[in-house]
This record gives C-alpha cells, structure tokens and sequence, in this order.
C-alpha cells in the first residue's frame, strides 16, 4: 500500500463524539513508551503527525489520523505507567476499553510490545482481555534497531510461547523498528488485506 496523505482528524476522550464509523480503523494500543505514536509516523512517513515523548504518558485522548482519505490510524494512551494516579488508571481503563469494545468500525487492535523485554504479564492480560472479547488483534513487536537479531528473535520466541498457552492459532505478528523502517511495508500490507475484505 502506497500511504498518499496522512491528516490529522481529531484527538477525545469520549467515544460519542468520535468521527462517525464510517471508515476501517486500526487502534495502536500497548505500554506507556513503547512507541505507538512514532510507529505511526513511521507507517504515514509524517514524522510530527503523532505527538513523541521520551517521557511515558504523552499520549492522553484517543487521536483519529484518517489515511488516503479512506481509513483511520487510532493512535490511544499506553497503559502500564507507573507514575499515574489509581484514579488516572481506572479512568484509562474505562474508557479505552469502552472505546475497543463498542467502536463498530474497529478492525482490528494493534498491540505493541516492546521486542528489547521478555514477556510482560500485564501485555499478555491485556491479549487475553481482547481474546474474551472476541476482539480481533495483531502483535507488533517494536523497537527492533536496539538489540541484536537474535535477541529480539528470542524475546519474539518466548511472547510467542506465552500466547499460545491461551490463543490458537497465534495471532499474526510483525517485527519493527520506527527508527530504520523495517516491517513498514507488512504492516501496510496487512491492513490493506483487511481493508479489502
Ligand atoms: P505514550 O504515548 O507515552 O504511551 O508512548 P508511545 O507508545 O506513543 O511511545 P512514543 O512513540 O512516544 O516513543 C517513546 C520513545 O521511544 C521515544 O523516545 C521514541 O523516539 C522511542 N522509540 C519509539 N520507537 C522506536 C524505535 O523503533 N526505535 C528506537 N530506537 N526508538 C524508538
Ligand atoms: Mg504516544
């Protein structure tokens, strides 16, 4: 897929008033700092569309990014931040969770995971949430320019053993890095697979 235009739509904390669900959308989800926002910069080639932080917690609304005119990239807060009140947690928790379980145009959950650590027990449960949910997801393993290849196919290995305790078949996944590109061309192969379906 050729990404031709790339626009900023909206950012909400309330999924009454997000664009109509009209389009095919896609949801970036995972740990704080795990590098949903510049994932997406990566696969737009925008490089300030989605606001990055070295400090975890920059993403706070849920941001509609609408693509070729034709579908949305949903770039949304991480979870897992320490440093966040339990109320700022909870509040998190409702409504993404709300936004992932009710939004009629969401095809599919992209669920980031950091390919530098061993499998994290609140990734995994947020995998199995989305599983009891019937919510359709792919892993994307990022960060991949920051160790050797063989750390990263170890690390990939051990998530994929974790999952497969709960998930058959396992979920399609991709290895990535917003920092040299690689997986672009699959993960924008993958969606427009599903947009074509
Ligand atoms: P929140 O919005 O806070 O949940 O974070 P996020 O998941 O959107 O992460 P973000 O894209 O802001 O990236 C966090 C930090 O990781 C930034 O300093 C990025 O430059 C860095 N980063 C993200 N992806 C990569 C990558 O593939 N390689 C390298 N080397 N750094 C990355
Ligand atoms: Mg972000």
């Amino acid at each position: 897929m050729i990404v031709k235009s790339a626009e900023f739509i909206c950012s909400n904390t309330q999924v009454s008033k997000l664009p109509p669900p009209e389009k095919p959308e896609y949801a970036f989800i995972g740990r704080s700092n795990v590098g949903k926002s510049s994932l997406i910069n990566m696969l737009t080639a925008k490089k300030g569309l989605a606001k990055t932080s070295q400090t975890p917690g920059k993403t706070q609304l849920i941001n509609h990014f609408l693509i070729n005119d034709d579908w949305f990239l949903v770039d949304l807060p991480g979870y897992g931040y320490a440093r966040i009140s339990k109320s700022k947690k909870e509040d998190w928790n409702k409504f993404i969770r709300f936004y992932l379980d009710k939004r009629e145009s969401l095809q599919c959950v992209m669920v980031l995971i950091d390919s530098r650590l061993e499998p994290q027990k609140i990734d995994l449960e947020f995998c199995n949430w989305l599983g009891e949910h019937g919510l359709p997801f792919v892993i994307i393993f990022t960060k991949a320019d920051k160790q050797s290849g063989l750390k990263t196919d170890q690390n990939v290995a051990q998530f994929k053993s974790k999952l497969t305790e709960t998930f058959d078949p396992m979920p399609d996944y991709f290895v990535t890095s917003a920092e040299n590109k690689l997986g672009r061309d699959e993960v924008l192969n993958f969606i427009d697979g599903v947009n074509a379906r």
